[in-house]
């Protein structure tokens, strides 16, 4: 079956190809994939795929029944949107639509989950169990995508055994994966602070609250939040990366805006890391006269790969691929809101190499020159197809052959 699937996958490649170029040219921002979402529609109906689309506006959910449907599930999710960058590369394929970038491959996921699709289509009367396909709007966004799908009820009818959703990774060449169990990914929650205080002359601060002041105070106290109070053990990073306030050298304004993020993996220790910084900055803002306005909305949680499930996709992967493209991956103080999918049900979040041989498009996700090997579509494609299709297979307790 791996030849089998390995064949097909690059008898998709061109194809696959032109899919990805064709989201790559024309980027989205989260919650607005109008036209990617009308695009996946229009792949499924020529596969013959059922789908749900509009789900959250433009989520689609598509589900492909074997034999016995009814009897497990297996879920794969893909993210659609695309970041607001500007990209600088002179490809043919470049991003038509000014200032916004498929600088995270999201364009590569779709289009490898388009390819599973038809892999796993052709093979509907050979598993037991239906595959559900989660095409999903809004994951560089808070409250992001995937926790706006889960409450629309798309881990129900049918509820997925476990979920399985692939990322690209420019640090591994093309034609590899990487995979950890545990602990994976970190939690994120945006930061936003307003310290009130009261402007006027800068000749005459007496008279005044200056919050600028207040602010260099507030952003060193809240450094003892991870010196002092996180365990060494358990990674924590707090950064701020916006200040703004004030405009020239000789007047006391009478806001200042701060804008960070909390990263941790602890889910007990994030909620404690929150109270700490909501406390931290109360009170050096009252003890300076000043009011702080702080406002911390729900973040994504820290992303746990189950061990049983990540070992198995390992093992698959490793059938797959062949032990030596099969890597461990480290820990990333990066977020994915994958994470809330995890914390429902058994999930496994992994990676697929996209430089190429490690020399070429080796620059990180974000970068305005971001691009990939595209070989690794036809991997990304048939890796997602085998792992679900020897998933169900496990769960049936049989084996999908290799
Ligand atoms: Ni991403």
């Amino acid at each position: 079956m791996i030849d089998a699937i390995k064949e097909r996958a690059a008898a998709l490649l061109p194809g696959l190809i032109g899919m990805r170029r064709h989201l790559h040219q024309h980027p989205e921002l989260s919650f607005r994939e109008y036209e990617t979402a009308a695009f996946v529609a229009s792949e499924l109906d020529k596969l013959g795929i059922a789908y749900q689309k509009g789900i959250c506006d433009t989520g689609v959910v598509a589900l492909i029944p074997g034999r016995n449907p009814d009897k497990h599930c297996i879920a794969l999710r893909a993210d659609m949107d695309a970041l607001p960058i500007q990209e600088d590369n002179e490809t043919t394929y470049r991003s038509r639509n000014d200032g916004i970038m498929h600088a995270c491959g999201h364009d590569v996921h779709t289009t490898c989950l388009l390819g599973a699709a038809a892999i796993l289509q052709e093979y509907k009367d050979r598993f037991e169990g239906t595959i559900k396909l989660i095409f999903q709007p809004g994951e560089e966004k808070n409250p992001g995508g995937a926790s706006l799908l889960i409450k629309a009820g798309v881990l129900d009818n049918p509820a997925p055994d476990a979920i399985y959703g692939l990322h690209v990774y420019p640090q591994l060449p093309a034609g590899t994966a990487g995979f950890r169990g545990g602990q994976y990914m970190a939690s994120a929650d945006e930061i936003y602070i307003t310290i009130k205080g009261k402007g006027g002359h800068a000749a005459l601060p007496q008279q005044t609250v200056d919050p600028i002041a207040v602010a260099a105070m507030v952003i060193t106290g809240l450094q003892q939040v991870v010196s002092r109070k996180s365990n060494p053990l358990s990674p924590t990073v707090l950064t701020f990366g916006k200040i703004a306030g004030g405009h020239t050298t000789n007047v006391i304004p009478n806001t200042v805006e701060l804008e960070g993020t909390l990263r941790t993996f602890d889910e007990d220790w994030r909620r404690e890391a929150l109270g700490y910084i909501r406390q931290i900055t109360s009170q050096i803002c009252a003890a300076y006269g000043a009011e702080a306005l702080i406002d911390i909305p729900d973040g994504y949680p820290s992303l746990f790969n189950d061990p049983e499930t990540t070992k198995q996709a390992r093992a698959f992967a490793t059938d797959f691929l062949g032990a030596a493209q099969v890597k461990d991956l480290e820990l990333r103080m990066g977020a994915e809101d994958f994470a809330f999918y995890t914390q429902r049900i058994k999930g496994c979040f992994f990676r697929i190499g996209t430089s190429q041989n490690g020399e070429r498009y080796t620059l990180p996700v974000h970068n305005s020159r971001f691009d990939i090997d595209e070989p690794a579509l036809a991997t990304g494609a048939g890796l997602m197809s085998y792992i679900a299709l020897s998933a169900l297979a496990a769960k049936a307790g049989t084996s999908a052959g290799k």
